[in-house]
């Protein structure tokens, strides 16, 4: 470990999150669902309160005081979601969420690829970033290509390279898979990727709430991430381009707000990123996010990590010594663990946990093409954030000899 790396303190941290505090059938709420969805700190929702009751207004267009107010707030929310990823301003674009900000991608990269071009995803890909890019491909005649996934589940590189052909215009792949807790490496994938003059996307939903993310460092043309993953409040998500790349592209929504002049027969286009964001935008959304990722800020994005790779280390070690547990993926992974037992269905494991007060996730983890692969019909999912402890993760194994004995052998 960095011997400069400030441990988390995730009991103290729990005061912030009012909902930790809630029982489930009598018994504390465990909460193993982060991959789905985060708790919100006090800090986000008083943030989302806050302007609500003082300066609820729309944003870029009255010259009122709760107008100036609620625009600033609106625009410091993008510097600060700028600044965590470490790109420009102009660069960040509000979107509703990463499903978003990827059929921004695929309507208006998507749609100029012509017939027999390809788009090459991986086998690991959430449907968010697989049925956006299918669909679009069927309408232009382009080929969807996915890189193989190896049984260690990790992206098999030569698979990757061996993909990429002369037509290859997209290549969109997860930083870190919501099944398996995958990290890929999507700097050398980039860099591949652009040897070959493919444009890059990074799917970030997973990567950028548990870990220091740097676009520049990635060398990603695109990255995409949502809010409601990293503490802060839902419809609102990032797209990240390149400045360049952006300001060649046409919007995928038309409307107000993202025009600099419009005559009954044409319009030019405002600058970015308001270019991409045309209507009233999820304005308390936006300063939710940006408390979301002040608290994140100060505590370190390194810090959180090692935080939740401890916890899944120590998880997936747990789980392994139980009999007829099998977890998926690779031994070195973010803080996602999915596993089932023997053969009972990861819905009934999902079920008895609840009774004991633990939210965890049972199902395909909308990656319907990977459990395929991995032949099963789903999983179950144990996925863990800064305010999960080591005890949390006791209970969680130990209520599984509860779900043993109501399924009897099957465990
Ligand atoms: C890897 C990955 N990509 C995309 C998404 C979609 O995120 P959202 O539902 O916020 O659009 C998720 C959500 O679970 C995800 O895990």
């Amino acid at each position: 470990m960095d011997a400069g790396l400030k441990l988390l303190n995730a009991e103290s941290l729990r005061a912030d999150f009012p909902i930790l505090r809630r029982k489930i059938n009598g018994k504390p709420l465990i909460y193993l669902d982060n991959a789905a969805t985060t708790q919100k700190p006090r800090q986000v929702i008083g943030a989302v309160r806050d302007y609500y009751e003082n300066y609820n207004a729309n944003v870029h267009r009255g010259i009122h005081r709760l107008s100036e107010e609620a625009t600033d707030a609106y625009e410091a929310a993008h510097v600060k979601a700028a600044k965590f990823i470490g790109a420009d301003f102009k660069e960040v674009i509000f979107t509703k969420n990463t499903t978003e900000s990827i059929n921004l991608l695929a309507y208006s990269l998507g749609l100029q690829l012509r017939k027999d071009d390809e788009i090459l995803l991986s086998e690991m890909e959430h449907h968010s970033n697989l049925v956006p890019w299918q669909q679009i491909a069927k309408k232009v005649g382009a080929k969807v290509m996915y890189a193989k996934v190896s049984a260690d589940g990790l992206i098999d590189m030569d698979d990757f390279s061996a993909s990429i052909s002369s037509r290859t215009r997209i290549i969109s792949i997860a930083h870190v898979s919501n099944v398996l807790g995958t990290i890929n490496p999507v700097r050398e994938m980039a860099k591949i990727a652009h040897d070959n003059g493919s444009l890059f996307v990074v799917d970030a939903a997973q990567s950028v709430p548990h870990m220091p993310v740097d676009v520049r460092q990635i060398g990603c043309d695109f990255l995409a991430f949502s809010s409601h993953k990293m503490l802060g409040p839902t419809g609102i998500g990032v797209l990240y381009g390149r400045s360049e790349l952006l300001d060649s592209m046409q919007p995928f929504i038309y409307g107000g707000d993202m025009i600099r002049e419009v005559t009954f027969g044409d319009t030019r286009f405002n600058e970015l990123p308001w270019k991409f964001e045309a209507g009233t935008p999820n304005i308390s959304g936006a300063i939710g996010f940006g408390a979301a990722i002040d608290y994140l800020k100060n505590i370190g994005m390194e810090s959180v990590f090692s935080h939740e790779q401890r916890l899944s280390r120590y998880a997936s070690d747990r789980l392994l010594s139980e009999p007829e547990i099998k977890v998926y993926g690779p031994k070195e992974r973010a803080g996602i663990v999915s596993f089932n037992m023997g053969s009972i269905h990861a819905h009934d494991v999902a079920a008895i946990l609840d009774q004991e007060g633990i939210a965890i996730r049972g199902g395909h983890h909308c990656a319907m093409p990977l459990m395929s692969k991995l032949g099963i019909s789903g999983s179950a999912r144990a996925s863990f954030y800064l305010y999960n402890t080591k005890d949390e993760v006791d209970s969680l194994v130990s209520s599984l000899g509860r779900v043993r004995k109501v399924f009897g052998g099957k465990g």
